[in-house]
Protein backbone atom coordinates (compact mmCIF):
# COMPACT_ATOMS: atom_id res chain seq x y z
CA UNK A 1 0.00 0.00 0.00
CA UNK A 2 1.24 3.56 -0.77
CA UNK A 3 1.88 5.54 2.09
CA UNK A 4 0.87 9.13 2.47
CA UNK A 5 3.64 11.83 3.61
CA UNK A 6 2.79 13.17 7.54
CA UNK A 7 3.68 16.72 7.11
CA UNK A 8 4.29 18.70 10.22
CA UNK A 9 5.85 22.62 9.78
CA UNK A 10 8.32 23.89 11.77
CA UNK A 11 10.83 27.15 12.29
CA UNK A 12 13.54 24.54 14.38
CA UNK A 13 17.02 24.58 13.17
CA UNK A 14 18.30 22.24 10.77
CA UNK A 15 18.69 18.98 12.10
CA UNK A 16 22.22 17.19 12.11
CA UNK A 17 21.18 13.62 11.17
CA UNK A 18 18.55 11.88 9.54
CA UNK A 19 17.78 12.87 5.36
CA UNK A 20 17.52 16.02 4.75
CA UNK A 21 16.25 17.76 1.29
CA UNK A 22 18.10 21.22 0.60
CA UNK A 23 17.43 23.91 -2.64
CA UNK A 24 19.36 24.76 -5.00
CA UNK A 25 19.33 27.80 -7.87
CA UNK A 26 20.33 27.46 -11.12
CA UNK A 27 23.56 29.33 -9.97
CA UNK A 28 24.20 26.04 -7.57
CA UNK A 29 23.25 28.91 -4.89
CA UNK A 30 22.06 27.21 -1.64
CA UNK A 31 20.70 29.53 1.17
CA UNK A 32 22.74 32.02 3.00
CA UNK A 33 22.56 29.81 6.17
CA UNK A 34 23.61 26.64 4.81
CA UNK A 35 26.42 27.91 2.45
CA UNK A 36 28.69 28.82 4.78
CA UNK A 37 28.37 25.40 7.20
CA UNK A 38 30.54 22.53 6.29
CA UNK A 39 27.77 21.15 4.92
CA UNK A 40 27.70 23.77 2.81
CA UNK A 41 30.85 22.82 1.45
CA UNK A 42 30.55 19.82 1.10
CA UNK A 43 27.68 20.28 -1.27
CA UNK A 44 29.06 22.84 -3.39
CA UNK A 45 32.03 20.05 -4.27
CA UNK A 46 28.93 17.55 -5.12
CA UNK A 47 27.58 19.88 -7.08
CA UNK A 48 30.60 20.58 -8.87
CA UNK A 49 31.80 17.14 -9.33
CA UNK A 50 28.24 16.12 -10.89
CA UNK A 51 27.85 19.01 -12.78
CA UNK A 52 24.59 19.53 -10.98
CA UNK A 53 22.87 22.71 -12.83
CA UNK A 54 20.07 23.31 -10.08
CA UNK A 55 17.60 23.28 -12.77
CA UNK A 56 14.27 23.71 -11.56
CA UNK A 57 13.03 20.35 -10.04
CA UNK A 58 16.22 18.57 -10.85
CA UNK A 59 17.70 16.57 -8.06
CA UNK A 60 21.15 15.35 -6.61
CA UNK A 61 21.18 12.77 -3.94
CA UNK A 62 24.29 12.72 -2.36
CA UNK A 63 24.60 9.57 0.39
CA UNK A 64 26.28 10.13 3.67
CA UNK A 65 27.87 13.23 3.14
CA UNK A 66 31.34 13.18 4.60
CA UNK A 67 31.77 15.85 7.10
CA UNK A 68 28.65 15.41 8.83
CA UNK A 69 26.43 12.72 10.26
CA UNK A 70 23.48 12.95 8.21
CA UNK A 71 23.01 9.73 5.94
CA UNK A 72 21.91 11.68 2.95
CA UNK A 73 20.85 15.07 1.30
CA UNK A 74 19.01 15.75 -1.55
CA UNK A 75 19.50 18.86 -3.53
CA UNK A 76 16.82 20.13 -5.31
CA UNK A 77 16.53 22.60 -8.22
CA UNK A 78 14.71 25.43 -8.04
CA UNK A 79 15.81 26.96 -11.59
CA UNK A 80 16.21 31.16 -11.74
CA UNK A 81 14.28 32.32 -9.00
CA UNK A 82 12.78 34.99 -10.75
CA UNK A 83 11.19 32.87 -12.96
CA UNK A 84 9.21 30.27 -10.57
CA UNK A 85 5.81 30.81 -10.99
CA UNK A 86 2.22 30.07 -8.69
CA UNK A 87 2.46 26.40 -9.74
CA UNK A 88 6.43 25.90 -8.85
CA UNK A 89 5.70 24.94 -5.29
CA UNK A 90 3.30 22.14 -5.88
CA UNK A 91 5.24 20.70 -8.40
CA UNK A 92 8.45 20.88 -6.30
CA UNK A 93 6.38 19.50 -3.62
CA UNK A 94 5.66 16.34 -6.20
CA UNK A 95 9.65 16.21 -7.37
CA UNK A 96 10.95 15.84 -3.37
CA UNK A 97 8.45 13.17 -2.66
CA UNK A 98 9.20 11.27 -5.82
CA UNK A 99 13.31 11.54 -5.45
CA UNK A 100 12.72 10.73 -1.35
CA UNK A 101 10.47 8.28 -1.28
CA UNK A 102 12.27 5.30 0.55
CA UNK A 103 13.19 7.65 3.82
CA UNK A 104 11.00 7.17 6.84
CA UNK A 105 11.51 10.68 8.22
CA UNK A 106 13.12 13.73 6.22
CA UNK A 107 13.06 17.30 6.63
CA UNK A 108 13.11 19.83 4.11
CA UNK A 109 14.68 22.60 4.60
CA UNK A 110 12.43 25.20 2.32
CA UNK A 111 14.97 28.42 3.06
CA UNK A 112 15.36 30.30 -0.38
CA UNK A 113 18.70 30.16 -1.93
CA UNK A 114 20.93 33.94 -2.20
CA UNK A 115 19.37 36.17 0.79
CA UNK A 116 15.82 36.49 -0.35
CA UNK A 117 12.93 36.12 1.54
CA UNK A 118 11.68 32.94 2.68
CA UNK A 119 8.86 30.70 0.53
CA UNK A 120 5.43 32.59 1.62
CA UNK A 121 2.84 30.30 3.66
CA UNK A 122 1.05 29.51 0.78
CA UNK A 123 4.28 27.75 -1.17
CA UNK A 124 4.75 26.28 1.46
CA UNK A 125 1.69 24.89 1.85
CA UNK A 126 1.72 23.70 -1.55
CA UNK A 127 4.66 21.79 -1.13
CA UNK A 128 3.14 20.02 1.73
CA UNK A 129 0.47 19.54 -0.90
CA UNK A 130 2.57 18.40 -3.71
CA UNK A 131 4.15 15.64 -1.40
CA UNK A 132 1.24 14.19 -0.69
CA UNK A 133 -0.34 13.86 -4.01
CA UNK A 134 2.76 12.36 -5.64
CA UNK A 135 2.57 9.99 -3.29
CA UNK A 136 -0.60 8.40 -3.83
CA UNK A 137 -1.12 5.66 -5.53
CA UNK A 138 -3.56 2.87 -6.22
CA UNK A 139 -2.94 -0.71 -5.13
CA UNK A 140 -5.35 -1.54 -2.55
CA UNK A 141 -5.98 -4.39 -4.90
CA UNK A 142 -2.35 -5.74 -5.06
CA UNK A 143 -2.02 -8.03 -2.80
CA UNK A 144 -0.61 -11.29 -2.99
CA UNK A 145 1.85 -9.13 -5.33
CA UNK A 146 1.74 -6.10 -3.39
CA UNK A 147 4.86 -3.98 -3.30
CA UNK A 148 5.85 -4.19 0.53
CA UNK A 149 5.91 -0.43 2.12
CA UNK A 150 9.63 0.24 3.38
CA UNK A 151 8.10 2.23 6.29
CA UNK A 152 5.11 1.97 7.58
CA UNK A 153 4.95 5.90 7.71
CA UNK A 154 6.69 8.71 6.25
CA UNK A 155 7.14 11.95 8.12
CA UNK A 156 8.16 14.90 6.69
CA UNK A 157 8.94 18.49 8.71
CA UNK A 158 8.92 21.58 6.22
CA UNK A 159 11.26 23.98 8.00
CA UNK A 160 10.72 27.78 7.40
CA UNK A 161 10.70 30.98 9.21
CA UNK A 162 7.21 31.15 7.86
CA UNK A 163 5.81 27.91 9.97
CA UNK A 164 3.20 29.83 11.93
CA UNK A 165 1.25 31.37 9.46
CA UNK A 166 1.98 28.10 6.85
CA UNK A 167 0.98 26.05 9.51
CA UNK A 168 -2.46 27.87 9.36
CA UNK A 169 -2.79 27.75 5.32
CA UNK A 170 -1.61 23.94 5.44
CA UNK A 171 -4.51 22.62 8.37
CA UNK A 172 -6.66 24.02 5.85
CA UNK A 173 -5.39 22.64 2.69
CA UNK A 174 -4.73 19.15 4.33
CA UNK A 175 -8.58 18.80 4.02
CA UNK A 176 -8.94 20.02 0.03
CA UNK A 177 -6.07 17.46 -0.32
CA UNK A 178 -7.66 14.61 1.12
CA UNK A 179 -10.42 15.79 -0.77
CA UNK A 180 -8.19 15.19 -4.72
CA UNK A 181 -7.48 11.99 -2.68
CA UNK A 182 -10.76 10.57 -2.03
CA UNK A 183 -11.98 11.74 -5.71
CA UNK A 184 -9.09 9.43 -7.19
CA UNK A 185 -9.63 6.68 -5.14
CA UNK A 186 -13.50 6.83 -6.54
CA UNK A 187 -12.18 6.79 -10.00
CA UNK A 188 -10.03 4.28 -9.52
CA UNK A 189 -12.46 2.08 -8.01
CA UNK A 190 -13.42 -0.97 -10.41
CA UNK A 191 -17.31 -0.57 -11.00
CA UNK A 192 -17.99 -4.18 -9.48
CA UNK A 193 -17.14 -2.56 -6.32
CA UNK A 194 -18.00 0.83 -6.96
CA UNK A 195 -21.67 0.91 -8.17
CA UNK A 196 -24.65 3.61 -7.22
CA UNK A 197 -25.39 2.28 -4.20
CA UNK A 198 -21.66 1.63 -2.65
CA UNK A 199 -21.20 5.16 -4.20
CA UNK A 200 -23.78 6.90 -2.10
CA UNK A 201 -22.64 4.81 0.81
CA UNK A 202 -19.37 6.77 0.50
CA UNK A 203 -20.86 9.72 -0.04
CA UNK A 204 -22.94 9.42 2.95
CA UNK A 205 -19.54 9.49 4.72
CA UNK A 206 -19.03 13.13 4.22
CA UNK A 207 -21.66 13.85 7.22
CA UNK A 208 -18.75 12.76 9.74
CA UNK A 209 -17.36 16.29 8.62
CA UNK A 210 -20.37 18.42 9.30
CA UNK A 211 -22.82 17.56 5.99
CA UNK A 212 -25.75 16.85 5.43
CA UNK A 213 -26.13 13.89 3.10
CA UNK A 214 -29.82 13.04 1.49
CA UNK A 215 -29.88 9.36 -0.64
CA UNK A 216 -32.58 9.37 -3.25
CA UNK A 217 -33.34 5.68 -4.13
CA UNK A 218 -35.24 4.64 -7.24
CA UNK A 219 -38.90 4.84 -5.29
CA UNK A 220 -37.71 8.75 -4.24
CA UNK A 221 -36.50 9.15 -8.14
CA UNK A 222 -39.79 7.58 -9.93
CA UNK A 223 -42.10 9.88 -7.03
CA UNK A 224 -39.95 12.72 -8.50
CA UNK A 225 -40.65 12.23 -12.14
CA UNK A 226 -36.74 11.91 -13.08
CA UNK A 227 -37.60 9.71 -16.31
CA UNK A 228 -34.37 10.44 -18.28
CA UNK A 229 -32.50 9.40 -15.30
CA UNK A 230 -34.29 6.37 -15.04
CA UNK A 231 -34.46 5.15 -18.11
CA UNK A 232 -30.63 5.05 -18.24
CA UNK A 233 -30.87 3.00 -15.05
CA UNK A 234 -33.38 0.54 -15.83
CA UNK A 235 -31.17 -2.21 -17.73
CA UNK A 236 -28.96 -2.72 -14.77
CA UNK A 237 -29.04 -5.07 -11.69
CA UNK A 238 -27.48 -1.65 -9.67
CA UNK A 239 -30.25 0.15 -8.24
CA UNK A 240 -30.03 3.95 -9.15
CA UNK A 241 -29.25 6.48 -6.59
CA UNK A 242 -28.98 10.40 -6.28
CA UNK A 243 -26.77 12.02 -3.25
CA UNK A 244 -28.00 15.46 -2.14
CA UNK A 245 -24.83 16.98 0.08
CA UNK A 246 -25.33 20.13 1.51
CA UNK A 247 -22.38 22.20 3.74
CA UNK A 248 -23.86 25.27 5.21
CA UNK A 249 -20.70 27.04 6.09
CA UNK A 250 -22.47 30.27 4.86
CA UNK A 251 -25.19 32.79 6.34
CA UNK A 252 -28.39 31.27 6.73
CA UNK A 253 -30.14 33.62 4.64
CA UNK A 254 -27.15 33.24 1.65
CA UNK A 255 -28.51 31.38 -1.66
CA UNK A 256 -26.42 28.45 -2.52
CA UNK A 257 -24.21 27.76 -4.70
CA UNK A 258 -24.05 24.10 -6.55
CA UNK A 259 -22.11 21.59 -8.12
CA UNK A 260 -23.82 18.41 -10.00
CA UNK A 261 -21.85 15.27 -10.89
CA UNK A 262 -22.18 12.91 -14.04
CA UNK A 263 -21.59 9.31 -12.12
CA UNK A 264 -22.33 6.82 -14.56
CA UNK A 265 -20.29 4.03 -12.62
CA UNK A 266 -19.66 2.09 -15.71
CA UNK A 267 -20.97 3.18 -19.18
CA UNK A 268 -20.87 0.02 -21.44
CA UNK A 269 -22.99 2.30 -23.75
CA UNK A 270 -26.41 0.38 -23.05
CA UNK A 271 -28.10 -1.09 -26.27
CA UNK A 272 -25.60 0.81 -28.42
CA UNK A 273 -23.16 -0.94 -26.97
CA UNK A 274 -19.36 0.80 -27.01
CA UNK A 275 -16.40 -1.46 -28.41
CA UNK A 276 -15.04 -3.69 -26.37
CA UNK A 277 -11.20 -2.14 -26.29
CA UNK A 278 -10.55 -0.11 -23.83
CA UNK A 279 -14.27 -0.10 -22.12
CA UNK A 280 -12.54 -0.54 -19.13
CA UNK A 281 -11.57 2.85 -19.19
CA UNK A 282 -15.49 3.19 -18.86
CA UNK A 283 -15.14 2.55 -14.93
CA UNK A 284 -13.86 6.09 -14.63
CA UNK A 285 -17.68 7.49 -15.79
CA UNK A 286 -18.35 9.09 -12.57
CA UNK A 287 -15.63 11.30 -12.45
CA UNK A 288 -17.56 14.55 -12.34
CA UNK A 289 -19.86 12.85 -9.47
CA UNK A 290 -15.78 12.14 -8.01
CA UNK A 291 -14.99 15.68 -8.43
CA UNK A 292 -17.97 16.76 -6.72
CA UNK A 293 -17.40 14.33 -3.86
CA UNK A 294 -14.22 15.39 -3.11
CA UNK A 295 -14.96 18.91 -3.91
CA UNK A 296 -17.54 18.85 -0.90
CA UNK A 297 -14.99 16.92 1.39
CA UNK A 298 -12.49 19.59 1.01
CA UNK A 299 -14.94 22.39 1.74
CA UNK A 300 -16.34 21.02 4.72
CA UNK A 301 -12.74 19.38 6.09
CA UNK A 302 -11.61 23.21 5.61
CA UNK A 303 -15.05 24.96 6.79
CA UNK A 304 -15.55 26.85 4.20
CA UNK A 305 -17.62 29.58 4.82
CA UNK A 306 -20.37 29.12 1.78
CA UNK A 307 -24.09 27.18 1.40
CA UNK A 308 -22.94 24.67 -0.83
CA UNK A 309 -24.96 21.73 -2.46
CA UNK A 310 -23.42 18.82 -4.27
CA UNK A 311 -25.33 16.64 -5.72
CA UNK A 312 -24.50 13.35 -8.28
CA UNK A 313 -26.79 11.57 -10.30
CA UNK A 314 -25.55 7.82 -10.19
CA UNK A 315 -26.57 4.85 -12.37
CA UNK A 316 -24.80 2.25 -14.36
CA UNK A 317 -25.59 1.84 -18.08
CA UNK A 318 -25.95 -1.65 -19.13
CA UNK A 319 -27.29 -3.52 -22.22
CA UNK A 320 -30.42 -5.55 -20.63
CA UNK A 321 -33.43 -7.19 -21.83
CA UNK A 322 -35.02 -4.38 -19.63
CA UNK A 323 -32.40 -1.75 -21.26
CA UNK A 324 -33.73 1.04 -22.85
CA UNK A 325 -33.95 1.24 -26.60
CA UNK A 326 -32.78 3.52 -29.43
CA UNK A 327 -36.15 5.19 -30.57
CA UNK A 328 -37.76 4.96 -26.88
CA UNK A 329 -39.22 8.44 -25.46
CA UNK A 330 -38.96 9.53 -22.10
CA UNK A 331 -40.17 12.03 -20.11
CA UNK A 332 -37.77 14.33 -17.90
CA UNK A 333 -38.52 15.72 -14.87
CA UNK A 334 -38.63 19.08 -16.11
CA UNK A 335 -41.57 17.47 -18.19
CA UNK A 336 -39.60 18.07 -21.56
CA UNK A 337 -39.52 14.72 -23.43
CA UNK A 338 -36.56 13.39 -25.12
CA UNK A 339 -36.30 10.69 -28.07
CA UNK A 340 -33.62 8.35 -27.23
CA UNK A 341 -31.27 7.92 -30.85
CA UNK A 342 -28.43 6.29 -28.82
CA UNK A 343 -28.34 4.95 -25.34
CA UNK A 344 -24.61 5.71 -24.75
CA UNK A 345 -25.34 8.96 -24.55
CA UNK A 346 -26.38 8.46 -21.30
CA UNK A 347 -24.44 11.09 -18.99
CA UNK A 348 -26.81 13.83 -20.18
CA UNK A 349 -30.08 12.49 -19.57
CA UNK A 350 -28.68 11.40 -15.84
CA UNK A 351 -27.71 15.49 -15.71
CA UNK A 352 -30.58 16.55 -17.02
CA UNK A 353 -32.90 15.24 -14.09
CA UNK A 354 -29.81 16.42 -11.47
CA UNK A 355 -29.28 19.88 -13.04
CA UNK A 356 -33.32 20.61 -13.04
CA UNK A 357 -33.79 18.90 -9.64
CA UNK A 358 -31.03 21.20 -8.24
CA UNK A 359 -32.57 24.36 -9.74
CA UNK A 360 -35.92 23.74 -8.71
CA UNK A 361 -34.88 22.61 -5.09
CA UNK A 362 -32.24 24.81 -4.17
CA UNK A 363 -32.37 28.01 -6.56
CA UNK A 364 -28.87 28.16 -5.98
CA UNK A 365 -26.69 31.60 -7.61
CA UNK A 366 -25.30 29.37 -9.88
CA UNK A 367 -24.67 25.50 -11.25
CA UNK A 368 -21.65 24.09 -12.54
CA UNK A 369 -21.93 21.06 -13.69
CA UNK A 370 -18.70 18.02 -14.53
CA UNK A 371 -19.39 15.11 -16.24
CA UNK A 372 -16.62 12.89 -18.73
CA UNK A 373 -19.32 13.82 -21.44
CA UNK A 374 -17.96 13.43 -24.71
CA UNK A 375 -15.41 11.83 -26.37
CA UNK A 376 -15.57 14.53 -28.46
CA UNK A 377 -13.94 17.03 -26.15
CA UNK A 378 -10.89 14.54 -26.37
CA UNK A 379 -10.43 15.68 -30.06
CA UNK A 380 -10.97 19.13 -29.68
CA UNK A 381 -8.83 19.75 -26.79
CA UNK A 382 -7.16 16.49 -25.24
CA UNK A 383 -5.78 15.88 -22.21
CA UNK A 384 -4.70 19.34 -21.38
CA UNK A 385 -7.67 21.25 -21.29
CA UNK A 386 -11.37 20.43 -19.87
CA UNK A 387 -14.02 22.03 -22.02
CA UNK A 388 -15.94 24.32 -20.23
CA UNK A 389 -19.51 25.88 -21.62
CA UNK A 390 -21.68 28.02 -20.05
CA UNK A 391 -24.65 30.61 -20.61
CA UNK A 392 -22.74 33.30 -18.23
CA UNK A 393 -19.59 35.36 -18.76
CA UNK A 394 -18.83 36.18 -15.48
CA UNK A 395 -18.63 32.64 -13.69
CA UNK A 396 -16.70 31.25 -16.95
CA UNK A 397 -13.63 34.18 -15.92
CA UNK A 398 -13.91 32.87 -12.54
CA UNK A 399 -13.67 29.25 -13.51
CA UNK A 400 -11.21 30.33 -16.28
CA UNK A 401 -9.16 32.28 -13.78
CA UNK A 402 -9.62 29.39 -10.75
CA UNK A 403 -8.28 26.98 -13.81
CA UNK A 404 -4.94 29.11 -14.38
CA UNK A 405 -4.29 29.63 -10.99
CA UNK A 406 -4.74 25.59 -9.78
CA UNK A 407 -3.40 24.53 -12.92
CA UNK A 408 -6.59 22.36 -13.53
CA UNK A 409 -7.24 24.50 -17.12
CA UNK A 410 -10.22 25.22 -18.67
CA UNK A 411 -10.87 26.19 -22.73
CA UNK A 412 -14.31 28.28 -23.43
CA UNK A 413 -15.94 26.78 -26.56
CA UNK A 414 -19.30 28.06 -28.04
CA UNK A 415 -23.14 27.32 -27.30
CA UNK A 416 -25.61 29.14 -29.47
CA UNK A 417 -29.32 28.87 -31.07
CA UNK A 418 -27.39 27.71 -33.99
CA UNK A 419 -26.56 24.70 -31.99
CA UNK A 420 -29.25 24.25 -30.04
CA UNK A 421 -31.57 23.27 -33.13
CA UNK A 422 -29.67 20.46 -33.70
CA UNK A 423 -31.02 18.59 -30.75
CA UNK A 424 -34.35 19.02 -32.20
CA UNK A 425 -36.02 15.85 -32.59
CA UNK A 426 -39.54 14.77 -35.32
CA UNK A 427 -40.60 13.22 -32.79
CA UNK A 428 -39.95 14.61 -29.21
CA UNK A 429 -38.74 17.65 -27.53
CA UNK A 430 -35.22 16.80 -28.12
CA UNK A 431 -33.08 13.72 -29.54
CA UNK A 432 -30.07 12.93 -27.09
CA UNK A 433 -27.63 13.04 -30.13
CA UNK A 434 -26.69 15.74 -32.18
CA UNK A 435 -24.85 14.38 -35.37
CA UNK A 436 -21.64 13.97 -36.05
CA UNK A 437 -20.18 17.19 -35.84
CA UNK A 438 -19.53 19.56 -32.94
CA UNK A 439 -20.66 16.89 -30.15
CA UNK A 440 -19.53 18.51 -27.24
CA UNK A 441 -21.27 21.54 -27.95
CA UNK A 442 -24.43 19.91 -28.72
CA UNK A 443 -24.09 17.88 -25.56
CA UNK A 444 -23.99 21.29 -23.63
CA UNK A 445 -27.34 22.66 -25.80
CA UNK A 446 -28.97 19.56 -24.23
CA UNK A 447 -27.77 20.38 -20.65
CA UNK A 448 -28.86 23.85 -21.01
CA UNK A 449 -32.15 23.25 -21.98
CA UNK A 450 -32.20 21.73 -18.49
CA UNK A 451 -30.80 25.23 -16.31
CA UNK A 452 -33.53 27.49 -17.10
CA UNK A 453 -31.81 30.99 -16.52
CA UNK A 454 -29.93 30.15 -13.68
CA UNK A 455 -25.91 30.92 -14.48
CA UNK A 456 -24.54 27.56 -15.13
CA UNK A 457 -21.39 26.24 -17.03
CA UNK A 458 -20.39 22.76 -17.84
CA UNK A 459 -17.20 21.52 -17.72
CA UNK A 460 -16.82 18.23 -19.81
CA UNK A 461 -13.69 16.37 -18.11
CA UNK A 462 -14.02 13.46 -20.34
CA UNK A 463 -9.95 14.25 -21.36
CA UNK A 464 -8.77 15.26 -17.72
CA UNK A 465 -10.55 12.98 -15.36
CA UNK A 466 -8.38 10.08 -16.25
CA UNK A 467 -6.07 8.55 -18.00
CA UNK A 468 -4.58 11.91 -18.60
CA UNK A 469 -0.92 12.17 -18.70
CA UNK A 470 1.35 11.63 -15.19
CA UNK A 471 2.56 14.82 -13.83
CA UNK A 472 4.83 15.85 -11.03
CA UNK A 473 1.62 15.47 -8.61
CA UNK A 474 -0.61 12.77 -9.86
CA UNK A 475 0.96 8.97 -10.26
CA UNK A 476 -2.06 7.52 -10.84
CA UNK A 477 -4.76 6.90 -13.58
CA UNK A 478 -7.82 9.42 -12.11
CA UNK A 479 -6.30 12.95 -11.46
CA UNK A 480 -8.70 14.12 -9.35
CA UNK A 481 -9.72 16.95 -11.85
CA UNK A 482 -11.64 19.65 -10.46
CA UNK A 483 -11.23 19.29 -6.87
CA UNK A 484 -8.57 21.97 -6.64
CA UNK A 485 -10.21 23.68 -9.59
CA UNK A 486 -13.74 23.92 -7.75
CA UNK A 487 -12.24 25.02 -4.22
CA UNK A 488 -10.34 27.60 -5.28
CA UNK A 489 -13.38 29.41 -7.18
CA UNK A 490 -15.23 28.76 -3.75
CA UNK A 491 -12.29 30.36 -1.89
CA UNK A 492 -11.76 32.97 -4.58
CA UNK A 493 -15.75 34.14 -5.05
CA UNK A 494 -17.80 33.09 -2.50
CA UNK A 495 -16.31 33.19 1.03
CA UNK A 496 -16.86 35.75 3.06
N1 LIG B 1 -18.82 8.35 -21.16
C1 LIG B 1 -18.84 8.64 -22.53
C2 LIG B 1 -17.83 9.70 -22.94
C3 LIG B 1 -16.38 9.36 -22.74
C4 LIG B 1 -15.61 8.90 -23.80
C5 LIG B 1 -15.76 9.59 -21.53
C6 LIG B 1 -14.27 8.63 -23.62
C7 LIG B 1 -14.42 9.33 -21.36
C8 LIG B 1 -13.67 8.85 -22.39
C9 LIG B 1 -20.22 9.13 -22.94
O1 LIG B 1 -21.28 8.59 -22.22
C10 LIG B 1 -20.42 8.71 -24.35
O2 LIG B 1 -20.46 7.55 -24.60
N2 LIG B 1 -20.56 9.69 -25.24
C11 LIG B 1 -20.74 9.42 -26.62
C12 LIG B 1 -21.81 10.34 -27.12
C13 LIG B 1 -22.29 10.00 -28.50
C14 LIG B 1 -23.03 8.68 -28.49
C15 LIG B 1 -23.23 11.11 -28.95
C16 LIG B 1 -19.42 9.66 -27.32
O3 LIG B 1 -18.67 10.56 -26.92
O4 LIG B 1 -19.11 8.92 -28.24
MN1 LIG C 1 -21.93 6.75 -22.98
ZN1 LIG D 1 -20.85 7.99 -20.31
Amino acid sequence: MSVIPEISISSAKLPQKGTLVVLCDDKAKLSSSIANTDLGKTLKRAIAAADFKGGFGKTLRIMVPQGTELEQVTVVGIGKQSEMDEHSWLKLGGKISSTVSSAAKYVVALELPGKDADPKARQISDVAQGIQLAAYRFDRYKVAKAVKPKHKSIKVTLISKAATAAKKVWAEQQGVTNGVMLARDLVNEPANVLTPKEFAKRAGELKKLGCQVEILDEKAMKALKMGALLGVSQGSRNPPRMAIIQWKGGKPKDKPIAFVGKGVTFDTGGISLKPAGGMEDMKGDMGGAAAVTGLMHALAARKAKANVVGIIGLVENMPDGDAQRPGDIVTSMSGQTIEILNTDAEGRLVLADALWHCNKKFKPKFMVNLATLTGAVLVALGNHHAGLFSNDDELSEQLAHAGLATSEKLWRLPIGPEYDKLIDSKNADMKNTGGRYAGSITAAQFLHRYVGETPWAHLDVAGTAMGSPQTDINKSWASGFGVRLLDRLVADNYEK
